[in-house]
């Protein structure tokens, strides 16, 4: 199998000292990309900042690198493989000043106003993280773009996470809009991780089951913890970065070591012809049908789901 090369390349990563984005840094590093550590190091509740955690991770990149130029030499002297290369390492740690997942613990604000801030935050953060990113790509028509959302918001609202739940759907909206204006070699997807070790995220003890605080999804871990390291997230995000990657505009979930696409689908659903309204007791005589996920369609656009009631009209037409 062909190994999967950054070399020539520039990857930014943002929150680049966390659990995920530091495993990112070192994959990406050790596949020879110039990698932009990128963190703004506070608390998780929105205070403070320093470069402590974007220190750690370039001393670490630093440190691999060295690592493997020792190996190297050592493999030369044996007349040994060609030696793993560490792209250069550009340091940027304070690039934005907004703060994005920070915000979204605000000590002392109400639910609804820490929640008002954390949507605020994110999008701005978003977009003034990623716009200057977007204008490389389409100057040069070619660039990955991978945004982080979470299983909370699009399969499941996490009991007590009204704060934080609701932008992680939102994510979708953005990719979406990315992957469409930016065809050809631009691709953008999401990724949907779970992992431990990170200090906002899961971590090992939120899934004791000597705690209370999650004790239905404590009686699973014995079933997956085992896949739960950073790394399984980063080999998803290391593909996805990748020019290996020729899809967009998908999203990937990696939980326990099983790696699945998500995608939003519609049922084939019930036809009303006509153009009168159906009665809310038609509607609701319909329902098994609506439901139905025997057949269903995945559009990747408006326009798409267009095509989705046409080719049901044809179907009906059809069969009469
Ligand atoms: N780990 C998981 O299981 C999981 C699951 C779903 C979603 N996520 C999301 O993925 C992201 C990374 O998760 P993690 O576990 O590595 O979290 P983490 O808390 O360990 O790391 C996040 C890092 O981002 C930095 N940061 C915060 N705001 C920033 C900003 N505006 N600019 C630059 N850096 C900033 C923080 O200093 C921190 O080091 C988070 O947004 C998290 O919500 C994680």
């Amino acid at each position: 199998m062909d190994k999967i090369d950054f070399t020539g390349r520039v990857a930014v990563v943002t929150g680049a000292g966390g659990g995920l984005g530091r495993e990112y840094c070192l994959a990406l590093a050790a596949r020879g990309a110039a990698v932009v550590v990128n963190d703004l190091g506070g608390s998780t509740t929105g205070e403070g900042g320093s470069t402590d955690y974007a220190d750690r991770v370039v001393d670490e990149i630093r440190a691999a690198a060295a690592s493997a130029q020792l190996r190297q030499r050592g493999h030369a002297a044996a007349g040994g493989h060609h030696p793993c290369r560490y792209g250069q390492l550009w340091t940027r740690r304070r690039c934005h000043q907004q703060r994005g997942n920070h915000a979204t613990r605000a000590s002392g604000s109400s639910p609804r106003a820490t929640s008002m801030r954390c949507i605020r935050y994110t999008s701005k953060v978003l977009f003034s993280s990623l716009s200057p990113a977007y204008r490389v790509m389409v100057r040069q028509g070619y660039g990955r773009i991978i945004l982080v959302s979470s299983q909370s918001g699009i399969f499941s609202g996490t009991p007590s996470a009204a704060t934080t739940v609701p932008p992680r759907p939102a994510m979708i909206g953005l990719m979406n809009v990315i992957a469409q204006e930016a065809p050809g070699r631009r691709r953008s997807q999401l990724s949907v991780p779970n992992a431990v070790g990170g200090r906002s995220a899961a971590s090992r003890a939120m899934f004791d089951p000597t705690r209370n605080s999650w004790p239905a999804a404590a009686t699973k871990v014995p079933h997956y913890i085992e896949g739960m390291h950073p790394s399984f997230v980063a080999a998803l995000a290391t593909y996805l970065a990748s020019e290996r990657c020729t899809t967009s505009q998908n999203m990937y979930s990696v939980l326990g070591g099983k790696y699945s696409r998500i995608f939003a689908g519609l049922t084939e659903g019930w036809y009303h012809p006509g153009s009168t309204a159906p009665s809310a007791e038609e509607v609701a005589a319909h329902i098994p049908q609506i439901d139905d996920r025997s057949r269903y369609d995945v559009p990747r656009s408006g326009l798409e789901e267009m095509d989705t009631v046409i080719a049901l009209q044809k179907r009906l037409a059809s069969r009469n």
